[in-house]
């Protein structure tokens, strides 16, 4: 009991403990199992070192003080866990580094030269340098998901919630101390409105943090002096207590309470940034939405959708009946329009048709192809893409959701639920050759920026409008341009900006463009990968006749302002009429980038252009050409490069050390990309299947190996 007291002791000195510490000096080590499997704060309170996660070990900081393992700290996040062999040690060298089989370390810390190393009795763990005076590296500059007592989360900095109360792994939510002064929790796609938290304190300047003070005081400071927002006001001064911030799973903040007078009595939440627990966007994942039933959260899925991992609800929901193509409705397939009240959809609306009633709005949907949604809200009709991703149903909502379903007339009777994904093969589309001298499709999928084909005939095409009125790019339907229009917006084709086997290209600037912006974020590089997938799906599948294009790379894909990826280039384009799948040619494409077909002079399909769109989904996720001799001779082909990452589990490697990324996500991506580039044209998905993989909307299987292709280029 006497050591008790004295443990309460130095808690409740919580501004001055910062002093005590346990040193640790080089050649320390740690070990998962036994005696030395952590080290110690002085009063015992927080531990750093090995404790069990999922089967292994993980290394971070927790609370040693109370019974409960509370972590507060991870250092490897998105790793596999460590083995029972695993060494933790602070090397001769200065390095805390793991060693798990022979020879082979891997630093937990991106920092070296240290001299000592210290967990504090504040939750801090702080590397020394020589002289013991200069902090080298510490975890209170680097959080996790909590914030402790004394920690403060600075400007630019972030907090990742877990995926899952055991498992410390990036989850979905992050909370930003954004350098405009406005802390913000936000989804897993950050952009402009995807916030569903702020404390609004934007334009308060780069210099705010958020601190937490040891009663449970909640504040935002500027300059390190000025309040600027009291999240609570005052805090929860009690006798023993001890406090600590943490973005929970559900990405909600909440301010646990944990009294160290009494191990017994559990946490207590003191405040939470919202009492609504579905708050947090996207926790059911794609095509989901969070309801709250007996004051518990439970995810459900949208009409026609069933959870892809019931026990993991935040991968979303998929369809339980799909078809490859909407086109043409046949006897085994029955399309209709499923209601869901209440719903707030934050989605990008690909087109507002005037549909001034509810069957308008549902027949405008069921009448397009790229329509899988349509949010009614008594004015307006929005139609949208799949995956609808921030689904909120809640009884303020007066808007109504269509969702189109399939469903097949043939199955009809079996168990839904076990009526696994089903997908409808077409008809297998025959294909003619044109003349080469009649394509010259300068300028048809989605928006252009300005790629003529001026000396061949504009072939047929749907018009839409001549105007060039802005509010039509809300559209993302096909465009056309009539020769006097190009004439007009090229300034009478002045400017050219390279010529290509089939014509030349001019440039043409339709509203202030801007793009020459610095390497784009994961998000937006998903986006662009999901932009390019749905234009050549466009070209294979709703277009009058296929259009093989033949030349799919990263030059001819061409960016808007919005940061909408177009392709262009048709010069290369292969059309392909009703009665042919298949057709021969002489190889054309770039080097690189053209399917294993070309070079074995078999009949060329649409799968040459997924095999490219392969390569090029590498090139967006890598954020480097497809063939780089400048790096070491493993790396310098992309597509083999990618495969021996996937295979030995490195996909890490694949992207920037400093990039927030969601590691599965990646790893559906390359799995995705791996498919593409199958050496079996037969093997490849279709550029439908590849769109619904790259929404999350169906399952990816593990791809076969690529490597027989690789020995052909
Ligand atoms: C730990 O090291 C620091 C700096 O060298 C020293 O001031 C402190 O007394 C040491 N603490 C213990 C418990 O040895
Ligand atoms: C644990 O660490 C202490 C101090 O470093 C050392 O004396 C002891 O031998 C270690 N125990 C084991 C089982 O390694
Ligand atoms: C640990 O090491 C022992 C001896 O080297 C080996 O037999 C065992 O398979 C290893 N266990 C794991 C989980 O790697
Ligand atoms: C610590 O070491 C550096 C050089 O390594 C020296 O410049 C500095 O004066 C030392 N500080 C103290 C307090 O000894
Ligand atoms: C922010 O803080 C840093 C360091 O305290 C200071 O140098 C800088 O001038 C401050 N900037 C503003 C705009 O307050
Ligand atoms: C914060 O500090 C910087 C310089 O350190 C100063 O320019 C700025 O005015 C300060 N902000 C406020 C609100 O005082
Ligand atoms: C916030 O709390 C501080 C410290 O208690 C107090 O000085 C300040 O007036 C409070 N600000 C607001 C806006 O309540
Ligand atoms: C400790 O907390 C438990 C549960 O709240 C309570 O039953 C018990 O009486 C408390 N013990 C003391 C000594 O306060
Ligand atoms: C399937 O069968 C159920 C009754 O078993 C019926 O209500 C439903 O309309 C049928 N669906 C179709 C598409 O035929
Ligand atoms: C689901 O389908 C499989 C194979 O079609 C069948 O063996 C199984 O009994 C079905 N399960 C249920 C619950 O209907």
């Amino acid at each position: 009991m006497a050591s008790f007291i004295a443990f309460v002791t130095i808690i409740s000195l919580a501004s001055s403990v910062a002093n005590a510490q346990s040193n640790v000096t080089r050649g320390s080590s740690l070990k998962p199992t036994g005696d030395n499997t952590s080290w110690l704060s002085p009063s015992g309170l927080y531990a750093f070192g090995f404790y069990p996660q999922s089967q292994g070990y993980a290394v971070g900081i927790y609370i040693a003080g109370i019974p409960e393992r509370t972590v507060v700290w991870t250092a490897t996040r998105d790793k596999l866990p460590f083995t029972r062999n695993a060494t933790l040690s602070f090397t001769s060298d200065g390095r805390l580094a793991v060693e798990q089989t022979q020879g082979q370390e891997i630093n937990l810390i991106d920092t070296s030269g240290a001299y000592l190393a210290s967990m504090q009795d504040s939750g801090n763990f702080v590397l020394y340098d020589t002289n013991g005076t200069r902090v080298l590296w510490q975890s209170f500059d680097n959080p996790t998901e909590t914030l402790l007592v004394g920690q403060r989360l600075l400007p630019d900095k972030k907090l990742f919630s877990s995926v899952s109360e055991t498992d410390q792994s990036i989850g979905v939510f992050q909370l930003i101390m954004q350098t405009d002064g406005n802390l913000v929790l936000y989804p897993d796609m950050v952009f402009l409105g995807s916030a569903y938290w702020a404390t609004g304190t934007n334009g308060d300047g780069p210099n705010v943090t958020l601190n937490l003070d040891s009663n449970g005081f909640l504040y935002l400071l500027q300059n390190s002096t000025f309040f600027i927002r009291n999240l609570t006001q005052e805090g929860y001064p009690e006798k023993d207590a001890l406090y600590l911030m943490k973005l929970d799973v559900d990405g909600i903040l909440r301010l646990y309470y944990h009294d160290l007078s009494n191990m017994s009595r559990n946490r207590a939440v003191k405040w939470a940034s919202t009492s609504n627990k579905c708050e947090g966007k996207g926790l059911c994942g794609p095509n989901g939405y969070c309801v709250v039933d007996n004051d518990a959260t439970r995810c459900r899925c949208i009409p026609g959708f069933e959870a892809i991992d019931v026990g993991r609800q935040s991968l979303g929901c998929r369809r339980t009946y799909t078809v490859e193509s909407c086109k043409i409705p046949d006897a085994e397939t029955a399309i209709r329009m499923a209601e869901l009240n209440n719903v707030a959809l934050n989605e990008a609306t690909y087109a507002i048709p005037k549909a001034p009633t509810q069957d308008e709005c549902s027949s405008a949907c069921l009448n397009d192809c790229n329509c899988e949604a349509a949010l009614f809200t008594g004015q307006e009709c929005r139609l949208q893409r799949l995956p609808l991703r921030y689904i909120q149903v809640t009884d303020s909502q007066p808007n109504v959701a269509l969702i189109k379903v399939y469903t097949s007339t043939v199955n009809n009777g079996s168990n839904p639920t076990n009526q696994s994904i089903h997908i409808k093969k077409v008809r297998e589309k025959k294909i003619m050759v044109i003349g080469v001298s009649i394509i010259s499709f300068a300028v048809l999928v989605l928006i252009i920026s300005g790629v003529i084909m001026y000396k061949t005939r504009v072939w047929a095409y749907r018009k839409i409008s001549e105007n060039l009125n802005v509010q039509l790019f809300q559209d993302m339907g096909p465009r056309a341009f009539s020769y006097e229009a190009l004439e007009k917006i090229t300034d009478g084709f002045k400017e050219e900006v390279g010529r290509g086997s089939f014509g030349i290209v001019y440039k043409d600037i339709l509203y202030g463009s801007n793009n020459s912006k610095p390497k784009p974020c994961w998000m937006e590089r998903m986006r662009m990968a999901i932009d390019i997938a749905h234009g050549i799906l466009y070209l294979h599948e709703e277009c009058e006749n296929s259009i093989i294009h033949c030349d799919i790379k990263p030059q001819n894909i061409l960016m808007d302002e919005y940061g909408h990826a177009k392709i262009s280039d048709f010069g290369l384009a292969k059309l392909l009429e009703h009665d042919q799948t298949k057709t021969s040619t002489l190889i054309r494409g770039t080097r690189g980038y053209v399917a294993p077909e070309w070079h074995k002079m078999l009949p060329i399909t649409v799968k040459v252009d997924v095999y490219s769109f392969g390569i090029v989904l590498f090139n967006i996720l890598c954020c480097r050409r497809n063939v780089d001799n400048s790096l070491p001779d493993g790396e310098a082909i992309i597509e083999e490069w990618v495969y021996e990452c996937y295979e030995a589990g490195e996909l890490l490697k694949l992207i920037d050390y400093d990039e927030d990324v969601e590691i599965k996500r990646l790893e559906q991506m390359v799995k995705i990309g791996l498919w593409c580039i199958q050496e079996e044209p037969s093997l490849r998905p279709s550029m439908k299947r590849v769109v619904l993989m790259l929404e999350g909307t169906v399952k990816i299987p593990v791809p076969p190996n690529p490597a027989s292709f690789l020995s052909v280029v």
